[in-house]
């Protein structure tokens, strides 16, 4: 959001340049207070505002979009004769530049909309709502020239782990197109239930779409069964031919496009309850995932679905799925051994590759075009194939080297099914942490990319899987305000984005959200940002809120700020010992109802001492930093995915050398369980001292205090308090489960 002084300097140029610079001092404070996003290319302002009439008269050409939300918000319309006599003139003007371009200005005599096509013209319509909705009757003067950074821009929600109902389908669409998002990615099928209505194919819904339990861990660990549409109790859901066609209809009126998915070779357990001849396996048999590669029904079926599908959805794209295909069972399977044969196919990369390219085909001589999750790169990518990057960006690199479109879809950045603040007090989430900062850190361009090779980076997309989203308010819980961040990312330039900004806007329009309807999340994190210094021999401790209108109050004796206690100032906290920060919103002298924030940092013994591993080493995808992680002072964050915990297979056993003899006090380390990604608490932690580091003794153990029950993530210390001498300390924790299970460090404390 440049402020474009140059068109004010030229309306004041006569005048002194002090009258402009407190011209523009007003300027800026109208920027600051438009809470427009995403936040477009560029604003200028001019002076006065424009008051609107009881009835609006509105030109030909007035997107739907704008009709409908002008009724939105109450305001009476009237269509006019010719365009001077109309207050709001709507008009196309192909000389307008960039994607979705358009120009609005909110003059003194009316409101102009001049876009490049109708998608700009919608997108101009959402900018003036906003603005209508913010201001109320009296708007501020000013106009905007503004266009997308990413041409799609997308949302992708998971309806067969959890069912949702279309009316929140419409909801959700209203709320993207509101922020100028434009695909709508629709998981119609996968393992937990197939949503989509098939006459061909009847059994599907009947067998298909309904399941024993609803919470998906009891269902897992229980029978992972399917039963009849109609049984007692049964979990589900599918969708009617009429609904579908609502929601694609609903779409299109909103520039939105809908691009559905149906998953295969893998995530397609489901089907085998339907119809078990898909399975390589003899019958339905829930360790099966994947479809029967060699069996020519399994291409009929497809085929067919795709046709039903085809006809219900007019996006040129549709989403083939292609992700985690267990494999397990083709290398065994006759009908598969044979296709491979036949076919000249050396391994199941290359049968699975087989398979999407014949979709691929099917796909394109129906006049449409395939996507897939990044793992169809496996084996060779079918020739036109677009690939959606979920892994990291890598599979998106490769395939735009190749030439191949790509959709950005980083699991590190843009999956709404972790957690947005520490889990504590948060409805059960997917493992990772992925904060509002977070989304809007992400900026969807590889740096390994070259100009020509970026051009096939079509945008990014927000993917909410709902293993642990158990209805639509969760779902909005989950995608509300995260998504909002998401549509900044893909439609404004990286160079104007500033999350400082963002913020305060989303302060505005979270409070908007929940007055529409929609369960937002309410933005309630406090991050300690934990930073060593060696050379003075200090930890420091920053924080931030996502409330910045809020004060943060905070103590570093554990104890509850009151309205007493010492508001954050925005300098480092620092401490040359051991603090237990505890930090909390006030809204004047009223606590705020969010929870506190409770972290605990030292300067310690062991910062920077040499660790020898005994024994074990840190798995290679959690490494940590290696050698300085768990001695660097800096404490892992809520989640096994910062890149500051140290994960193990094996039991952990590590030697520390203080360099000399120490007074021992006190000596904890911090493990986390998450047991949704196979993290488990240590059964047991030692500690063991030496003066020589040949001969140690065992000065104390402990067993663990946390269930494996708890699937939310748990922080469990193990706390030592002693009085010792030494100059080595030694600390095992114990790993006694089967290979592929981790415990997780950070970090050992030495006081
Ligand atoms: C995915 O998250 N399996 C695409
Ligand atoms: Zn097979």
């Amino acid at each position: 959001m440049r402020t474009n002084y140059a068109r004010l300097r030229k309306l004041f140029g006569a005048l002194s340049l002090s009258l402009v610079g407190i011209f523009s001092a007003e300027g800026a404070v109208a920027l600051d207070s438009l809470q427009l996003i995403p936040r477009p290319v560029t604003i200028s302002y001019t002076k006065g505002t424009l008051t609107l009439p009881k009835r609006l008269t509105l030109s030909a050409h007035t997107p739907r979009v704008l009709r409908d939300g002008l009724a939105g918000l109450s305001l009476a319309t009237t269509e006019a004769k010719g365009r001077t006599s109309s207050f709001i003139r709507s008009r196309i003007d192909p000389s307008v530049q960039g994607r979705e371009g358009y120009r609005l200005t909110i003059g003194a005599r009316g409101i102009d909309l001049v876009a490049r096509d109708e998608a700009g013209l919608r997108q101009g319509a959402q900018s003036l709502l906003q603005i209508i909705g913010q201001y109320g009757a009296r708007l501020p003067q000013l106009s905007i020239v503004d266009s997308a950074r990413m041409a799609y821009r997308g949302v992708m929600l998971d309806v067969s782990r959890h069912f949702m109902k279309t009316d929140m389908i419409i909801r959700l669409l209203d709320e993207m197109a509101r922020y100028k998002l434009n695909r709508f990615h629709w998981h119609l099928v996968d393992g937990g239930g197939w949503r989509f209505p098939s006459e061909k194919y009847p059994l599907l819904t009947k067998k298909a779409a309904f399941r024993t339990e609803s919470d998906w861990d009891k269902w897992w660990q229980k029978d992972r069964r399917f039963v009849d549409e109609g049984t007692p109790g049964a979990y589900g859901g599918y969708y009617t031919k009429e609904e579908i066609q609502r929601v694609v209809r609903h779409a299109d009126r909103l520039g939105i496009t809908v691009i559905p998915e149906i998953e295969l070779p893998g995530h397609s357990n489901e089907l085998f309850s339907a119809y078990p001849e898909l399975s390589c396996l003899d019958g339905w048999a829930f360790e099966n995932s994947d479809v029967c590669i060699g069996n020519e029904k399994t291409f009929t079926f497809f085929e067919a679905i795709l046709d039903e599908v085809m006809a219900l959805f007019p996006s040129k794209y549709i989403h083939i799925g292609g992700d985690e295909a267990t494999m397990r069972h083709w290398g065994d399977c006759p009908k598969c051994t044979e296709r491979k044969r036949v076919e000249g196919l050396k391994d199941d990369h290359e049968l699975q590759s087989y398979m999407i390219r014949r979709i691929e085909k099917y796909l394109n001589s129906k006049g449409r075009k395939l996507i897939g999750w990044d793992e169809i790169l496996m084996g060779g990518l079918a020739p036109d194939a677009t690939v959606m990057s979920w892994r990291g960006e890598e599979g998106g690199i490769k395939a735009a080297k190749e030439g191949h479109d790509v959709i950005l879809t980083p699991g590190s950045h843009v999956y709404l099914d972790f957690y947005q603040r520490e889990a504590d007090g948060e409805p059960r989430a997917n493992g990772g942490f992925t904060t509002l900062e977070k989304v809007y850190s992400y900026n969807p361009m590889p740096k390994e990319l070259t100009a020509s090779e970026a051009k096939h980076i079509l945008g990014v997309q927000a993917n909410l899987w709902t293993e642990y989203v158990l209805d639509e308010a969760h779902a909005e819980y989950m995608l509300f305000p995260r998504v909002l961040a998401l549509a900044e990312v893909a439609w404004t330039p990286q160079a104007d984005r500033d999350y400082a900004s963002f913020l305060r806007r989303a302060n505005y329009h979270v409070p908007a959200l929940l007055k529409r309807g929609v369960n937002a999340y309410p933005l309630r994190h406090i991050a300690a940002l934990n930073d060593v210094d060696t050379a003075r021999r200090e930890v420091s401790v920053r924080l931030m809120s996502e409330r910045p209108a809020a004060e943060i109050r905070y103590t570093v004796d554990g104890s509850i700020p009151t309205a007493l206690s010492p508001v954050y100032d925005g300098r480092p906290i620092v401490s040359r010992d051991s603090i237990l920060l505890v930090a909390r919103l006030f809204d004047g002298g009223k606590a705020l109802d969010v929870p506190d924030l409770r972290f605990r940092t030292d300067y310690h013994k062991g910062i920077g001492k040499k660790i020898t591993y005994n024994d074990c080493s840190w798995n290679e995808k959690y490494p940590a930093g290696g050698e300085r992680a768990l001695l660097d002072g800096v404490r892992g964050t809520p989640t096994y995915l910062d890149g500051r915990w140290q994960g193990f297979t094996s039991p952990l056993d590590v030697t520390i050398d203080l360099g000399r003899e120490e007074e021992l006090s006190h000596i904890f380390a911090k493990f986390m369980q998450e047991r949704i990604q196979w993290v488990y608490m240590p059964g047991e932690v030692e500690v063991l001292l030496s003066s020589d580091g040949v001969n140690f003794r065992s000065v104390v153990k402990q067993s663990t205090r946390t269930s494996e029950e708890i699937y939310q993530p748990v922080f469990e210390t193990f706390s030592f308090p002693m009085k010792e001498r030494a100059r080595y300390v030694r600390l095992r924790a114990s790993n006694d489960r089967p290979k592929g299970n981790f415990i997780f460090c950070d970090e050992i404390v030495i006081h």
